[in-house]
C-alpha cells in the first residue's frame, strides 16, 4: 500500500472510532447536568397546578425527570387506569394530583418492601398493594416476578403503566413488567420505563418492544436524559406526552378549574 493509501486508511479508522465515541457518550454518556432543568420545570409545573412541593427526590427515588415526566403526562392526558411498579415518591406525587383535582383517575402500586409499603400506604389514600418477589420464567428467563396474592381484586386495564421496580438486576432488570404488558394494557397507552440507561433495563425494553409488536401494537418512543433516563413508550392518543410543553396559564388555569370542578360535584 502507497503511504498515501495508509494515511487515508488512517484517517477513516480515527473518523470510525470518533464517531462510535461520540453515539457512546450520547446513548451511555453523562447527562447529569440536565437535572437542574427538570428541577426547575417541574417546580414550575407544580406551581402552575397549585401543587406543594412535598418531594424528596435523592437515593433510589424518582429523580426530577421522572417527576416532570409523570407531572406531564398524568395531567396532560389524564390516564384513568395508572399501574405503578415501585412506589416511592411518585405514588406521593400521583396521589397529590388525584387530592387537588387536577387528575381524576385511578392508581394501584406493587411494591416488593413491606416496610417501605407502610411507609408510603400511610401517606396516601390509593391503594399500596404489598407484592413480594417470587422467582418465575419470563419470557424464557428466570426472573423476579411480583407475587400478586395480596391484591384484593383482580388486575384491570391500565392506559399508563409506570415500570420503575422491582429493584434492578443486571441481566434483563425489571422484565416482571411483562406480566402486566401487554395483557393488562388498554387499547390506548403511556409505558414509562425508568433507568433506561442501565443495560439490563434496555435489554427488558427490547422484549417490551417485541411483546406489542407480536400483538401488532403500534407505538412511538422517546427518552428522557437526565441522571436517569426514562424510556416511554406510546400509542398515538398518548404521543404529545413524548414532547411536553409549558401551556399558557389561562388555558392550564381553565382546564384544572373544570376538572377541579368535575371533581368537587
Ligand atoms: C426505584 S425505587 C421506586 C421509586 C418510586 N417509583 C419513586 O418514585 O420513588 C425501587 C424500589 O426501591 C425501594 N425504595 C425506593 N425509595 C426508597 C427509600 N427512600 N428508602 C428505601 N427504599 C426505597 C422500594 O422498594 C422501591 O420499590
Amino acid at each position: 500500500m502507497s503511504a498515501f493509501g495508509l494515511k487515508a486508511m488512517k484517517a477513516a479508522l480515527l473518523r470510525r472510532a470518533l464517531a462510535e465515541y461520540t453515539y457512546l457518550k450520547q446513548e451511555y454518556g453523562e447527562h447529569g447536568y440536565l437535572e437542574a432543568t427538570y428541577q426547575h420545570l417541574f417546580l414550575r409545573e407544580l406551581e402552575t397546578y397549585g401543587l406543594r412541593d412535598r418531594y424528596t427526590p435523592i437515593q433510589s427515588a424518582a429523580n426530577y425527570s421522572l417527576l416532570f415526566v409523570v407531572l406531564t403526562s398524568v395531567v396532560g392526558a389524564q390516564p384513568a387506569n395508572v399501574l405503578e411498579l415501585g412506589c416511592g415518591e411518585t405514588t406521593l406525587l400521583l396521589n397529590a394530583l388525584l387530592q387537588s383535582g387536577v387528575w381524576r383517575g385511578s392508581l394501584v402500586s406493587l411494591e416488593q418492601d413491606s416496610f417501605w409499603r407502610k411507609e408510603i400506604a400511610s401517606a396516601v389514600s390509593t391503594e399500596v398493594v404489598y407484592a413480594p418477589l417470587a422467582e418465575r420464567s419470563i419470557a424464557g428467563r428466570p426472573a423476579l416476578a411480583y407475587d400478586l396474592s395480596n391484591l384484593k381484586r383482580p388486575l384491570g386495564l391500565f392506559d399508563l403503566v409506570l415500570v420503575d421496580g422491582p429493584t434492578g438486576v443486571p441481566r434483563y432488570s425489571r422484565s416482571a413488567c411483562l406480566e402486566f404488558i401487554p395483557k393488562h394494557l388498554a387499547k390506548d397507552f403511556l409505558i414509562i420505563l425508568d433507568d433506561y440507561e442501565r443495560p439490563g433495563e434496555k435489554e427488558t425494553a427490547g422484549l417490551l418492544r417485541q411483546a406489542l409488536e407480536a400483538n401488532g401494537v403500534a407505538f412511538s418512543e422517546e427518552i428522557f436524559l437526565s441522571n436517569k433516563h426514562q424510556l416511554m413508550l406510546a400509542t398515538d392518543k398518548y404521543r404529545p406526552c413524548l414532547y411536553p410543553r409549558h401551556r399558557n396559564g389561562d388555558q392550564v388555569k381553565e382546564t384544572v378549574a373544570s376538572l377541579r370542578s368535575e371533581h368537587v360535584h
